[in-house]
């Protein structure tokens, strides 16, 4: 069960854990007694999520280390950090994405490599960095990675993200089976419709945006960070031990409710 030490000692890598869904499952990790490290390329965001831990769990520790994901040197930098700050590396969460709506045929290759690099060449070299960390040491450890619902219908509109993220599922399922041999369980959270203002900068601007958005989830609400950081929690934890390839989707029956012929108002 969830006690407040579940975490106690171990150290988690969120990229992107400055703002967002990144920053409520660090601090959920906080909170649980883990040390948190925040890795995303804005000094700003890292230093407003460092402050907002610091205000929810005071003396958590906390390391933030400008990262960007896109770049595999400055991965093994952060993680190489983050181990002589803390020892070891137990968790590590993909969280780090970008996105934007854009017709497929007006996509230009800059834009569309620009989410590709992000979501799924970011996700795998962390990966890769904190594998590699947790082989060599032994210990083994959990890797979550942030998807989207849209995994598993596709997203007219968001083709790049589309792609990435399930790219970013089958190396989850690809990792799961090549690193349990080495006690690295694999596994992700496809969320739907989540309150964050990242995201609706880039995806739902307008009111008429978010109310149609609502009207396509079956419970008729937006889920919360706190929900994300909820299922997150579970599966880097020990109450998830036997599960590793695994997804766990977070978006109050949104993508089945696409099937209800209009028998649901
Ligand atoms: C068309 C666009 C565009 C847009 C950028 N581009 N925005 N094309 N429409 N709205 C194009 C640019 O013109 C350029 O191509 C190329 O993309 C790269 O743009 P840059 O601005 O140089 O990229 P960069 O500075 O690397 O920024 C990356 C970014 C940016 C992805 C474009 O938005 C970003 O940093 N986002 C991070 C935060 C974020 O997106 N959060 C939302 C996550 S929500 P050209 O050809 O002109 O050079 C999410 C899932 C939600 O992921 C799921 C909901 C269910
Ligand atoms: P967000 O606040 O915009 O989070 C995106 C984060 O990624 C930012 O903290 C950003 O920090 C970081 N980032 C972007 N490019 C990076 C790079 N190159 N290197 C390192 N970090 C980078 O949006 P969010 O809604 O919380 O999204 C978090 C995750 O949830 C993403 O994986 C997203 O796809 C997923 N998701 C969100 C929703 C939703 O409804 N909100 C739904 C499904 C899935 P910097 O700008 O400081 O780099």
């Amino acid at each position: 069960m969830f006690t407040a030490d579940l975490l106690a000692g171990q150290t988690a890598i969120i990229t992107g854990g400055g703002t967002g869904l990144g920053l409520a499952t660090a601090q959920r990790f906080a909170s649980l007694g883990a040390n948190v490290v925040l890795a995303s390329r804005t000094e700003l965001h890292l230093a407003d999520g460092a402050a907002a831990i610091e205000a929810a769990v005071p003396g958590a520790p906390v390391l933030t280390v400008v990262t960007d994901v896109r770049n595999p040197e400055d991965v093994d930098a952060m993680v190489s950090e983050a181990v002589s700050r803390f020892g070891r590396v137990d968790i590590l969460i993909n969280n780090a994405a970008g996105n934007f709506v854009c017709k497929a045929e007006d996509l230009s290759p800059n834009g569309w490599n620009a989410v590709i690099n992000i979501v799924l060449n970011g996700s795998f070299y962390c990966s890769r960095a904190v594998g590699r960390h947790m082989i060599a040491n032994g210990h083994g450890g959990t890797i979550v990675s942030i998807l989207a619902n849209y995994v598993w219908t596709g997203s007219a509109g968001t083709i790049h993200s589309a792609a990435a993220k399930a790219g970013v599922l089958s190396m989850t399922q690809t990792l799961a089976v090549e690193w349990a041999q080495h006690k690295i369980r694999v596994n992700a959270v496809a969320p739907g419709p989540i309150e964050s203002p990242g995201a609706a900068k880039q995806l739902w601007a307008s009111e008429a945006d978010v109310a149609r958005i609502t009207d396509m989830v079956p419970l008729k609400r937006w889920g919360k960070p706190s929900e994300v950081a909820d299922a997150v929690t579970f599966l880097v934890s020990p109450l998830s031990n036997y599960i590793t390839g695994d997804v766990l989707t977070i978006d109050g029956a949104a993508w089945l409710g696409r099937g209800t012929f209009g028998f649901v108002s």
